[in-house]
Order: structure tokens, then sequence, then C-alpha cells
């Protein structure tokens, strides 16, 4: 990476692969997005290596290609590679990198997705023996998110998930590169200042961002600490990217958050108020869509933007149940979700919604409702038709009702002002008013419980 790499990328640019693209070009041309490039994508399927929640190889690629396309790239070809062991060097051996070169050259491919983690050194190598710009998973995700991020929290996150990505390729990568230049390493080579230089604008820039982080996230403390005096439940919802949680989002609340065929369309959470049946109101939550294998210097990211997942009263897991990777997918959110130390408890029920019914065949969605029948906790949904929209509607209502007590008091006329406290922060389920008294039946739950005895209310 050159310092001139450096510099563009501390320039902060949304639209990244400069550090990719640059350094091919010594007259300093300069792609400044990748969008309509020629990609090829391949994903190796090492013989040795653990299939992530038993996925096909198939299935990988075909991941591997939407989220290429989601960063606009045109996908050329796209290949399994079954490798018998993975070559500390270049990764990939020295025939399959022949006939991949010959690909490349025939075809004018710009850029090369390899569906995995590569080091810094494989890296550099294969963009030496293919001549093109080569990207692994992380680097390609960290790229989608860094599209994606709207409100300046994560826009901040995912800078900072790449500074930290980009800051150790250049250190092992000009290590690397200055054993090849003579490896008189004693001398301290030609690059070792500008490492230095390089490295140090990179700490700053990161200690930089982590200061405006911290206040931003200490503005959202109060918000959300101010939200949190208003006794709505809230209720998040997760899930597997592209598993229909803005359209859901947008079926419950009548908004329009962009849903679209684009995975992580969504990255920042964004929360509206929905009328529950039982005419209160909870709050949704939207979020950033899941991925397997999910780069370790995005989990960060994550923590971050789902504290709102932490707080919440039900979590609501949306999945495409139409999926043919519906069950591995379900097992990453889980396996997400833990990392974040958000686990289903009494507190904190996981709620499924079995999204896209619609798209299932008739023997499919017999099986689907019989299964769902037997289980709790499950609601079936067509989040573009509405089709099971009210009911899931019903079930969060019970489900939020769950833990909750009814409470019947009596209360003289002179009592107007505590009476319409149980208003607003319960649930009045009767009222009898007669010409001594108003006798209300309201149900509560702890929060509410709480609150009322902060404005004096006695509640046994
Ligand atoms: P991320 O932002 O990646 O997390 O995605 P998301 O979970 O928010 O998914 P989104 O709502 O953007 O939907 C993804 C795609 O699935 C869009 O093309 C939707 O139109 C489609 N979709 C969502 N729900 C349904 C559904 O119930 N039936 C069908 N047929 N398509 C759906």
């Amino acid at each position: 990476m050159t310092n001139h790499e450096v510099k563009n990328f501390l320039e902060f640019r949304k639209k990244t692969f400069s550090s990719v693209w640059d350094d091919q070009s010594d007259a300093g041309e300069q792609v400044e997005h990748a969008s309509g490039a020629r990609a090829l994508v391949f994903h190796p399927n090492v013989a040795s290596g653990s299939q992530s929640h038993n996925r096909s190889a198939e299935d990988r690629l075909a991941e591997a290609v939407s989220l290429s396309a989601a960063l606009d790239l045109d996908i050329i070809f796209s290949q399994v590679i079954p490798l018998n062991k993975i070559r500390p060097a270049t990764y990939l051996g020295k025939g399959k990198l022949d006939e991949l070169s010959a690909y490349i050259h025939a075809h004018d491919v710009e850029l090369v997705v390899a569906d995995c983690e590569l080091s810094p050194g494989q890296q550099r190598n294969l963009e030496r023996e293919l001549k093109v710009k080569v990207i692994d998973r992380t680097g390609l995700i960290l790229e989608i998110f860094g599209e994606r991020a709207q409100t300046k929290e994560g826009v901040m996150q995912v800078e900072l998930a790449h500074l930290s990505y980009q800051k150790s390729r250049l250190v092992r990568s000009w290590t690397h590169l200055e054993r090849q230049r003579g490896g008189f390493g004693f001398m301290g080579g030609p690059g070792e200042s500008q490492i230095e230089s390089d490295r140090r604008m990179i700490d700053e820039r990161i200690s930089k961002i982590k200061k405006q982080l911290a206040s931003v996230i200490k503005t959202r403390e109060l918000h959300r600490s101010s939200r949190r005096k208003v006794p709505f439940p809230i209720i998040a919802m997760v899930g597997y990217t592209n598993a229909g949680k803005s359209t859901l989002f947008n079926k419950l609340t009548n908004a329009s958050v962009m849903a679209e065929d684009l995975l992580f369309a969504t990255l920042d959470p964004t929360m509206r108020n929905v009328d529950m049946p039982n005419g209160k109101k909870a709050i949704f939550s939207d979020t950033v869509g899941f991925i397997s294998d999910l780069p370790t210097h995005l989990i960060a990211a994550f923590r971050a933007t789902l504290e709102e997942v932490t707080e919440a009263d039900i979590i609501l897991h949306i999945r495409d149940i139409s999926h043919p990777e519906t069950e591995a997918q379900k097992q990453d959110v889980i396996d997400i979700l833990k990392s974040l130390g958000v686990t289903e408890d009494e507190n904190k029920p996981i709620f499924e919604v079995w999204n896209k019914i619609d798209l299932l065949s008739d023997e499919q969605r017999e099986v689907i409702v019989n299964t769902a029948e037997r289980l709790e906790n499950v609601a079936l949904v067509s989040a573009i038709s509405g089709e099971g929209c009210d009911a899931l509607l019903q079930a969060l209502d019970k489900e939020l009702a769950r833990g909750k007590k009814i409470f019947e008091l009596e209360f003289s006329h002179a009592d107007g002002a505590d009476i319409s406290l149980y208003y607003q922060y319960g649930e009045v389920l009767d009222r009898v008013d007669t010409e001594d008294s108003t006798k209300i039946k309201v149900r509560l739950d702890q929060a509410a419980i709480g609150q009322l005895q902060k404005h004096g209310q006695i509640l046994g």
C-alpha cells in the first residue's frame, strides 16, 4: 500500500476499492468505484475444511455471488474450486492459477473475489500471479457495509472496521515486501519510515474516530434512556440478510424503509411506533442483516448498532422460510446473537417469524404449517402480501402481556389525574364509573409498575 493510497483511504472515501486498485497503476490512473467492474468469483472448497453449518459449496458460492452483486459488480464467471490443501503463498495451486489467469485475460476480468479469508501475503501474490485486483470475503463485506452505512454512527463504525483491517494488511504486506526486496532486514529497508508514517496516520485517524464515536454513542444512550421512560415495549427485528426484515417493518409500520433485493440494504437500526391490536403502542426496530462468517472487524460495529437488541423486550427473528439454507441461516443468526451476548431467556423471548410463505409450493406449505403448529413462538407471514401480519401482532401482544399483572383499583372522583396515569402507563381493560367512584381494571408490566410507584401510586 503506497502512501498515496493511505491518504486516499484516510480521506474517507465511501466508494472504496481505491486501496485495492490504484497501486497497479504508476500513471496514477485510479478507479474510484468498482461498480460495474467485470468480476470473477470463486469459492474454494477445501477438502479438510469444515463446512460452516453444513452449507454446500454451491450455496456458499451462490451467497458470494449475491454479495458481489450487492456491490454492483458484473459477475461474468463464478466457480467452486475444489482444493486438497491451501498453498501458503498463493492459496491456489499453480495449475489452477494458470487456468484462471488464462480465463481472466481472455475475458477482460478486472477483479477477482475470493470467498475465503486471504492473508495479506496471499492476496498480494494472487494479484501478482493473476495481474488483476483480488479481494477476499472480509474485504467484500467491508465494502458493502461502507456503501450502505447511512447514519453518522454507522459510517464511523464501518470506517473503524475498515481501518483496522487495512492496518493489519499494511503492516504485514510491507514486511512481506521488504523480505522480497533483498532480505537485509537488519538495515531497515527503504520502506521502514514510510510504514511508520502510514501506520501513524491510520492510528491517528482511528483514535479520532473512536473519540467521535464515543460522543455519538453517549447521545444515543441519552435518547435511549428517554425512550425507556416511555413505557412502550421494544421489539427488535433481527435476521439473516435478505430475510425480509425491512419489508415486514414497512408492512407493520407503514413506513418506507428501503427494501430491496440487495444484501444489507439496511445497515442502521430504524425505529418506529406500531399500534398494537390491544390499542397500545410498541416500538419496532429494524436492524442490520446478519451473514455467516462475519468478519471479526465488523463484530464491534454490530455490537454498537445492536445495542437496541440487547435492550429489547422481544426479539423478532425474521427468517426466509422459503430459502433452501434457512436452517443454517437460523443457526448463524443465533451464533451472532450469542457472540453479542444476547441469548433467549424468560425476559427476552425470541419469537420466530417464518417469512415469504407466498413462495412455498402447496406441499412445502403444508409441511411448514404443520411444523409451525407444533412450535411455540412461531408466526407464518408473507411480508409482501401481508398474510399473517395481523396474527403476528396479536401473538406479540399476547407475548408482551406475559409477566404482566392485572390490578383492580378504585378512585374517588377527585383522583382524575391518577386515573390518567394508568391510561398512560398501563392497559386499561375495564372501567366502571359510579356516583361515588371510578373502578378500573388495568394490566401493568414491571416497567409501568415502577413508573407508577415513582408517581406515588401504591401497588402491592
Ligand atoms: P437486509 O437489509 O439485507 O438485512 O435485508 P432485509 O432482511 O431487510 O430484506 P428486505 O426486506 O430488503 O427484503 C429482501 C427481498 O425479499 C426484497 O426483494 C423483498 O421484496 C423480498 N421479500 C421480503 N419479504 C417477502 C415475502 O414475504 N415474500 C416475497 N416473495 N418476497 C419478500
